[in-house]
């Protein structure tokens, strides 16, 4: 499938995809979207591929929705279309580990789009914000949701009814972001980190994320049990086996992701 607004690399079991519309700093249009979602089912496919990284350009992770494609859009075109869910939605049903790489902006759309994955690595110079306010609008993709999970309900407030962007140091400190780095090392970390996940267990990866995900979907009981369960069933995994046969051996392990 050719791509227009995205680039796909692949870095041995890492996918690096690159949001490819700089002109209007990666304005999410719904032919992106599209694009998006068709490489993610081909990703989670691919038993070769065991940790994604996704990122922007210098200056835009993704600057939100396309603006200019939705302005005229009515509300029976919203409803009817499910809009910002079909496509959109599909970043947070992935199934394997997924890094949001930010540099720049990372507004609206762009930033409910790295809270949708895994967590995020930001660039010094990165932006995040919901600025849909300003636009007579609220956040649409999960903004006003995950962001409030997230980082608590007071900076959620603040940033969703001022639209105030936060530089990354203030994103750290809330807990939006996992760690901050240097803009010109950021796609590099990216790629270390995800190749360290990819060096593990695919499938013990696949838990791992499914255990933690439960965390914000259930009460802490139902969670700890769904975790106890997903901890049980690592032990009818060959990777499970091996990993603690090399600790034992004091040699390293050789997983064979099954
Ligand atoms: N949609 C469409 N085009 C966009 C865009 C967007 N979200 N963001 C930027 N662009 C375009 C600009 O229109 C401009 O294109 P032209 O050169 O053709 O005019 C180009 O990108 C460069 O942008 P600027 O000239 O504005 O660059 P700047 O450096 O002066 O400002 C910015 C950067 C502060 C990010 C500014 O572009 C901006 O405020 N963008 C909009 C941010 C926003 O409101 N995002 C939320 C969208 S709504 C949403 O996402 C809803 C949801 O929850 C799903």
């Amino acid at each position: 499938m050719p791509l227009h607004y995205l680039e796909l690399e692949t870095h041995e079991a890492v996918a690096l995809i690159r949001f490819n519309r700089p002109q209007v700093l990666n304005a999410l249009c719904a032919a992106m979207m599209a694009e998006l979602a068709g490489v993610l089912d081909q990703l989670e496919q691919d038993h070769a591929i065991r940790a994604v990284v996704l990122t922007g350009t210098a200056e835009a992770f993704a600057a939100g929705a396309d603006i200019k494609e939705m302005r005229d859009l009515t509300y029976m075109d919203v409803y009817r279309a499910d809009f910002v869910t079909v496509d959109w939605e599909r970043i947070a049903s992935f199934r394997k580990p997924i890094i949001a790489a930010v540099a720049g902006f990372a507004l609206g759309g762009g930033c409910e789009m790295a809270l949708m994955c895994d967590f995020i690595l930001a660039a010094d110079n990165a932006r995040f914000g919901q600025p849909e306010i300003k636009l007579g609008t609220i956040p649409g993709a999960g903004g006003s949701q995950r962001l409030a999970r997230f980082v608590g309900k007071s900076k959620a407030m603040d940033m969703v009814l001022t639209g105030r962007t936060l530089d990354a140091q203030e994103a750290e400190r809330c807990g939006l972001v996992s760690r901050v780095v240097k803009a010109d090392e950021l796609v590099d970390e990216a790629l270390l980190t995800a190749s360290r996940i990819a060096s593990y267990s695919g499938p013990v990866c696949m838990l791992a994320k499914e255990a933690v995900n439960a965390a914000f979907e259930t009460t802490l009981a139902e969670g700890v049990r769904q975790e106890r369960r997903l901890f049980h069933s690592t032990f009818a995994i060959d990777d499970q086996k091996e990993g603690m046969a090399a600790f034992s051996e004091k040699r390293r392990a050789q997983f064979s992701h099954r």
